[in-house]
């Protein structure tokens, strides 16, 4: 089916930064921008006004100094409904600056950009465009894209890591969810939850490079608008960074056996934004469809006509499913710091488990491995992402220390997940990785005994090469097989 006229088309910024650094689209957004601010008279209460429109996502505004019908303080992190929570606060964003740039006389057809900064072949793509780096618009006046509260030198010459920007783990994972994974099983798109703020297992994506892509943008001493989700909303980049993790959604699904949760707690559940004329409340399937009403937007990458259903899954689904909840091998005895430096912790297995993962490689029965990191927490951030590499030698480095890594774990919502609140006990943030792999090619190298598993954390330094002294520590670290 060809796509209809009406369906408006989410851009490269970068493409079009290469065209023209303001080009019409970013133009436009940044004079919407300034258009929405001018509503920003405290207490934020026209549900189009700037600083209303990021409350949304995270807000230290007491709740009794709320307007009337706000919807704040309300992302979805740690959850399965982050991606769809995301797409449809930024479906409602996209309505009202392209009131806004009507306003401002631009085309009424306007859609947000997105920005991907993953294209290894342009390493360029990893700075912020352009035109979120100039202080000024080509009219003189201030311009609104350029924020101060950035990690050092993003708004210069930084740029984010290689590490940070990576969609490698997350677009190979084969499921969304795993509902029988005892919240050990990571998947694409989060753990099966119940709405929460900062609460349960984040997916691939969440984590990397949704999450890593934040503090490398926002910086972690002190932590800019990007890295906290209280202010995130206020950067301009944040939401042309939302629209790529929604693209990486739409290419996740292009893998002819991967799908979308098939359960009406997904389904169904309906997330509203804003109040009046400007209200917005749509469930997780009135928007997966994203060329079909009411969104009608779809990325320039995606082929014209829409891909066919994916078939297959549900044999893949069961596959993962008919193994149940994965067996706790072995846990560490005490917390783990994250700090300047990398810091290790062992694992101790019970000889028993041990053989069962000794024979590992040529086990005949498909089984995976998990690593998961629990509870970790802290009010000082030493890096934005951390390293994490399994029975790694003291001395490697480089492209041998790599043939270890098990996965980047990224610190952004750590700082909002460890205060006990409204919304979330404190009990900081989860991660989980599928180390099969990792497994199967240290065992082949000898390089895997079980009894003895050391899992190293190593700080990514900043943009600016920089860590930082921090309180970050690791509750638990633990080894399950599935
Ligand atoms: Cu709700 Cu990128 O965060």
């Amino acid at each position: 089916m060809a796509t209809p006229s009406n369906v408006r088309i989410r851009r490269d910024i970068w493409k079009l930064s290469e065209q023209n650094v303001w080009h019409p689209i970013i133009l436009n957004y940044a004079k919407a921008i300034a258009q929405l601010q001018t509503l920003d008279a405290s207490p934020f209460a026209d549900p189009r006004s700037w600083r209303h429109l990021a409350e949304i996502h995270g807000s230290s505004i007491p709740r009794s100094q709320w307007p009337a019908g706000a919807h704040w303080n309300a992302c979805e992190h740690g959850s399965w409904y982050f991606l769809p929570w995301h797409r449809v606060y930024l479906h409602h964003f996209e309505k009202i600056v392209r009131d806004a740039v009507k306003t401002v006389h631009g085309p009424a057809n306007w859609a947000l950009p997105y920005w991907n900064y993953t294209d290894p072949a342009r390493p360029k793509v990893r700075h912020l465009p352009p035109a979120f780096r100039d202080q000024l618009l080509p009219d003189g006046s201030p311009n609104p894209l350029f924020v101060n509260l950035r990690g050092p030198t993003m708004n210069t010459t930084g740029q984010l890591g290689t590490a940070a920007v990576s969609t490698t783990t997350a677009l190979a994972e084969s499921v969304f969810t795993d509902p029988a994974g005892g919240g050990i099983v990571p998947g694409f798109g989060g753990g099966v939850s119940g709405r929460t703020h900062a609460g349960g297992l984040p997916g691939s994506l969440e984590n990397t490079p949704h999450g890593s892509v934040h503090i490398g943008v926002g910086g972690v001493n002190p932590p800019g608008w990007m890295s906290r989700f209280e202010t995130a909303g206020r950067d301009p980049i944040f939401w042309l960074h939302h629209a790529n993790i929604d693209r990486l959604w739409a290419q996740w699904l292009r893998t002819s056996w991967h799908a979308n949760p098939n359960d009406d707690r997904w389904l169904r559940e309906s997330f509203e934004f804003g109040s009046g004329a400007w209200r917005t409340i749509l469930a997780t399937s009135d928007v997966l469809d994203s060329r079909g009403a009411p969104l009608r937007y779809r990325y320039d990458d995606e082929p014209a006509a829409r891909a066919r259903p994916a078939r297959a899954t549900r044999a893949r689904l069961e596959a993962v499913v008919r193994r149940g909840p994965p067996e706790m091998l072995g846990a560490t005895r005490e917390s783990v710091a994250l700090g300047e430096t990398p810091t290790h912790a062992e694992i101790e297995v019970s000889p028993a488990r041990a053989a069962a993962l000794a024979s590992f490689a040529g086990a005949e029965q498909p089984q995976r491995v998990y690593l998961k990191i629990e509870n970790v927490r802290g009010e000082k951030l030493s890096a934005g992402s951390f390293h994490v590499y399994v029975n790694a030698p003291p001395q490697a480095r480089g492209a041998e220390l790599a043939k270890h890594l098990a996965g980047t774990i990224s610190m952004f919502g750590v700082l909002e997940s460890s205060q006990r609140g409204e919304t979330h006990a404190g009990e900081g943030l989860t991660y989980s990785f599928d180390i099969t792999d990792l497994v199967a090619r240290l065992s082949k190298r000898k390089n895997w005994d079980p009894n003895k598993l050391r899992v190293t954390f190593a700080p990514i330094p900043d943009s600016a090469g920089q860590v930082y002294p921090g309180d970050l520590k690791v509750g638990r670290v633990s080894l399950h097989r599935g």
